[in-house]
């Protein structure tokens, strides 16, 4: 296990940026293994792959978060102790039979990163605290990361509390463009094609960078308390708006996240209305829609979701009882207009 001694957190550019510098940390220390939640994202376990660790799959509870028999069995296959992801997705927080295990698993020697990318909003004070104060650290697990850019209002962040040897990471040619890029890009928000720029950068710059300083400055500004209040009192209503529907975060301080047979259909008519594609890992999400943060985008879900709706209405109805036989042919002349 990483020592005690109180370190200072490190921001950094990205999300997988905090998870280098953790794979680094985990490598050095003999750490070869990482169990992963199967619902992820490639960037959250590329950087383990980068320092030559090995990737092991657990599968997740409808949660989004590790099942947590899976996690156990997984454990019991390791032959040492390894790092274990677990990822706060979609907003979600740990029951109390998910705690146990990784308590369990803490116990006797396996390294907890608790990756609270989308837990940010709920988060946000611990994550942003720049001393590392007995209080801040984590207590039940050894790393606390997330990707700042996610949720709160910067284009280029992530931090990471709990390294026992943090290093500052260095400025490479590649992040000094990314930053450029990212600036470009916030200010024209009307141009989609260079955020993508801003996301193909980052599928290159797996090298941890700093967060470039203006954004470390924006978390610190006096108004962002309040920007944070409202956006959870957004996501809040946005929750209320679609409480009916079987939501599989609900009350989480992230967008609502709806199962949905239609799913894709979904996605593709908000997508078609000009809402830019929220999270979706495919493979792992396909049967889900990540509700972007506007009021508007809930009326969308359930338009495109009606037709299922009435789908199933119907075969609810042939469940009931045999259908009459339906007369096509009289049916027609019956609406066809009979000449004198
Ligand atoms: C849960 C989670 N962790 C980490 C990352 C990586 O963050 P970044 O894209 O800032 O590197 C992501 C990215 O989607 C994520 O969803």
């Amino acid at each position: 296990m990483p020592t005690s001694q109180p370190a200072s957190p490190v921001f950094t550019a990205a999300g997988r940026h905090t998870l280098a510098l953790v794979a680094r940390e985990a490598r050095a220390d003999g750490v070869r293994e990482v169990l992963a939640p199967r619902v992820r994202c490639t960037a959250m376990t590329t950087p383990f792959e980068l320092e030559g660790l090995h990737v092991t799959n657990v599968d997740c509870a409808p949660s989004g978060l590790l099942d947590p028999g899976a996690l156990a069995a997984a454990l019991a296959a390791c032959n040492r102790q390894p790092l274990i992801l677990h990822a706060e997705t979609f907003g979600n927080r740990a029951g109390d039979e998910l705690r146990a295990v990784l308590a369990a698993a803490r116990s006797t020697g396996a390294r907890i990163v608790v990756d609270a990318t989308h837990t940010a909003l709920e988060r946000a004070e611990e994550l942003l605290t720049d001393a590392e104060p007995e209080a801040a650290r984590p207590h039940d697990a050894d790393y606390l990361v997330a990707s700042l850019r996610k949720l709160l209002p910067i284009p280029l962040g992530g931090v990471v509390h709990g390294l026992a040897r943090p290093t500052a990471p260095t400025r490479d040619e590649l992040n000094a463009d990314l930053a450029a890029v990212a600036a470009i890009a916030e200010r024209h928000r009307d141009v989609p094609v260079l955020k993508d720029a801003v996301e193909d950068l980052l599928d290159l710059a797996w090298a941890p960078a700093p967060m470039p300083g203006p954004y470390r400055a924006r978390l610190a500004a006096p108004g962002l308390g309040a920007e944070l209040t409202r956006r959870r009192a957004r996501l809040a209503r946005l929750h209320a708006a679609v409480a009916d529907l079987d939501v599989i975060n609900p009350g989480a301080a992230y967008p609502p996240v709806i199962a949905h047979p239609q799913a894709a259909a979904i996605r593709t008519a908000l997508a078609r209305a000009g809402f830019s594609p929220p999270l979706h890992w495919p493979g792992v999400t396909d049967g889900l829609v990540v509700l972007p943060d506007d009021p508007r985008a809930a009326a969308i879900a359930r338009r495109a979701a009606g037709p299922t709706a009435l789908r199933e209405a119907l075969a609810a109805g042939e469940a009931s009882g045999p259908a009459e036989p339906f007369d096509f042919d009289a049916f027609i002349s019956s609406k066809t207009p009979k000449t004198a």
